[in-house]
């Protein structure tokens, strides 16, 4: 238990310097297209967990390729977090980069 606080918090630090890197890792952002920037804001946020396709399962996380929840549903869990997953809020920052990663977690079932 204690190595897994560690483990989240060693990522989360990672994560912080990875993100302050350079403001043209923003710019690059923008560039991209809706598609392209759901699926980076699910790289970056999701995947540590809930694997590229969503199937990894790390930490208990659920498939996310064969949740059958609703859109509202998905949203409130990423809002608010669920049992071992804590809120995404924070990190997705806008309810446009929800509708993003939604968007593209929904692109991720069969
Ligand atoms: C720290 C690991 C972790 C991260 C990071 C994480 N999740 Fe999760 N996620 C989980 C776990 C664990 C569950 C299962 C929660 C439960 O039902 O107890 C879950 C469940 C979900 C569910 C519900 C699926 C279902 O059918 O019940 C959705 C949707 C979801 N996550 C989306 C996301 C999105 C989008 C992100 C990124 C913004 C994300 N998660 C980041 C661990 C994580």
């Amino acid at each position: 238990m204690v190595l897994k606080v560690w483990f989240l918090t060693i990522s989360l630090v990672a994560f912080l310097f990875a993100c302050q890197e350079s403001p043209k890792h923003q710019d690059e952002f923008s560039q991209q297209t809706p598609a392209e920037q759901g699926a980076s804001l699910y790289s970056m946020h999701c995947a540590q967990c809930h694997g590229e396709d969503g199937k990894l399962g790390a930490s208990g996380a659920k498939d996310l390729s064969a949740s059958k929840l609703s859109d509202a549903e998905m949203v409130k869990i990423i809002k608010q977090g669920k049992g071992a997953m804590p809120s995404m809020k924070a990190l997705l920052e806008t309810n446009q980069n929800i509708n993003l990663v939604l968007s593209h977690i929904k692109g991720l079932r069969p």
